[in-house]
């Protein structure tokens, strides 16, 4: 058996809309808790899977975790134990790679499996495995159970020059620095905020990391790590996909939560393709977009264009008279979701690291999946344009990072619901 979505599409969306924690800073948020020696409260917490299965982990390294509320978290790691991760749940997503360096930092140790998440191409994981070395760490990595161990006597900060501004490798480095002997100086670090997202909830409590957000980061090692309240920021990618749902279905709908300085790259973009949109301190208000004129995106390192934000909004761009253009800089196989919106009727040439959109087309239902994450918003918004009921498969990736979807949908007026079916 396997789960649908099934969506009615044609359906004008409107009202408001309320934004989740960002689902990039949780899957930080969770391990860099670890790393305390008493109870960390977490608020903002999304309801998606990739939490469940973060959970599942830290249940099994003894950490006590409290659901306080569905988005309230309370994890105390006194009790916790370094226990080898070998299971099926960090597989599941990618982020469970954080748990090397919180482990790595915590122990001098750890030893878990190769993690997994969405296929976007290659995604090596090299640069954290180097900045843990350039740490004092050994790394070695058995091709048998697919498992890395890490170990260090002793970690000792230093300077490290990251080739790539990379989100994991700085955030996993900065975790596995905060109790190292001595100042570690990270260069080229990557500068998305859920990077300042961690960096303050490891400073309340009590490390001292200087310069999240910049492209230079410094780490002061200390001795001890306490509990804090941590409140998550809002998730920058589910805002900038129900901007671009609004733009693309709906007459009049407030996305609220949101920081819009963080989606500054798509809100040019959208400005420049003639969305009538109004920003204000905490949110976005939508009113209708009739004409819609084709645009060219380059993704980047933020604050450039995100790349989890070019899969919904070539849905978009089907929508607006010409050709829009998407190239991709960080992941140049992250176009699946092109042959899915070409079933749909949309016209789609994918050529090297890039797409070019013909525009306007009209969409109609079919079976399409989602084949990673922001594919899935990519069909979702697809199915809410198209005409007839379209049935989306591989449902998990869309549940694995967006904080219930269908009721935030459904009370905006889409006619969305699930159904099993036979494989
Ligand atoms: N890279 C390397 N070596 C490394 C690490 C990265 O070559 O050791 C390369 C990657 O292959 C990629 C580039 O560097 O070409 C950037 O990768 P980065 O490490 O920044 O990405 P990530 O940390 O694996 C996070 C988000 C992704 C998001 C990217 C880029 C999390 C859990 N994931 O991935 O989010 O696309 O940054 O912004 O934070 C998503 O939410 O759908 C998603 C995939």
């Amino acid at each position: 058996m396997q789960e649908l979505i099934k969506i009615e599409g044609g359906h004008r969306l409107e009202g408001e809309v309320t934004i989740s924690g960002a689902k990039n800073a949780t899957v930080a948020l969770i391990p860099a808790a670890v790393l305390a020696n008493a109870p960390v409260t977490i608020v903002g917490i999304p309801q998606i899977a990739d939490v469940a299965s973060l959970s599942g982990i830290l249940e099994i390294l003894n950490v006590d975790v409290t659901e306080v509320a569905s988005d309230h978290l309370i994890i105390d790691p006194s009790h916790m134990v370094n226990v080898d991760l070998t299971a099926d749940a960090v597989t599941k997503l990618r982020a469970s790679y954080y748990f090397m360096g919180a482990l790595l930092g915590k122990y001098g140790y750890c030893r878990m499996k190769m993690p997994g998440g969405c296929y976007l191409g290659p995604r090596p994981i090299d640069l954290h495995l180097k900045g843990f070395e350039a740490l004092g760490a050994q790394v070695t990595y058995n091709e048998d159970d697919l498992c890395y161990t890490i170990k260090a006597d002793h970690l000792k900060g230093t300077k490290i020059f990251l080739d790539i501004a990379s989100v994991g490798a700085t955030i996993n480095i900065m975790m596995a620095a905060v109790y190292a002997e001595g100042r570690t100086v990270i260069e080229n670090a990557a500068k998305e905020p859920e990077i300042i997202d961690v960096a303050t909830l490891l400073n309340k409590m009590g490390a001292r990391i200087r310069g999240a957000g910049t492209n230079v980061i410094k780490i002061d090692g200390v001795k001890n790590l306490s509990g804090c309240f941590h409140e998550i920021i809002p998730d920058r990618i589910e805002a900038g996909t129900f901007v671009i749902i609004a733009a693309a279905c709906a007459k009049h709908m407030v996305i609220k939560n949101v920081i819009p300085q963080h989606l500054d790259a798509l809100l040019s973009k959208l400005q420049d393709m003639n969305v009538n949109m109004k920003i204000d301190v905490d949110q976005i208000t939508i009113n209708g977009s009739p004409d819609l004129k084709p645009c060219h995106i380059t993704t980047k390192p933020y604050p450039g264009f995100a790349t989890d934000l070019q899969q919904p909004l070539t849905v978009l761009m089907t929508q607006a008279d010409g050709d829009s253009v998407v190239k991709e800089t960080i992941y140049p196989e992250r176009f699946k979701h092109c042959g899915e919106l070409n079933k749909m009727g949309a016209n789609i040439e994918v050529g090297e690291a890039s797409a070019v959109i013909h525009g306007a087309t009209k969409l109609h239902a079919a079976q399409v999946k989602a084949t990673d994450l922001r594919c899935g918003a990519a069909v979702v918004i697809a199915g809410l344009l198209a005409d007839g009921v379209t049935e989306i498969g591989n449902v998990y990736h869309i549940d694995r990072g967006y904080s219930e979807i269908d009721r935030k949908l459904k009370e905006l007026g889409a006619v969305i619901y699930r159904e099993m079916v036979e494989d």
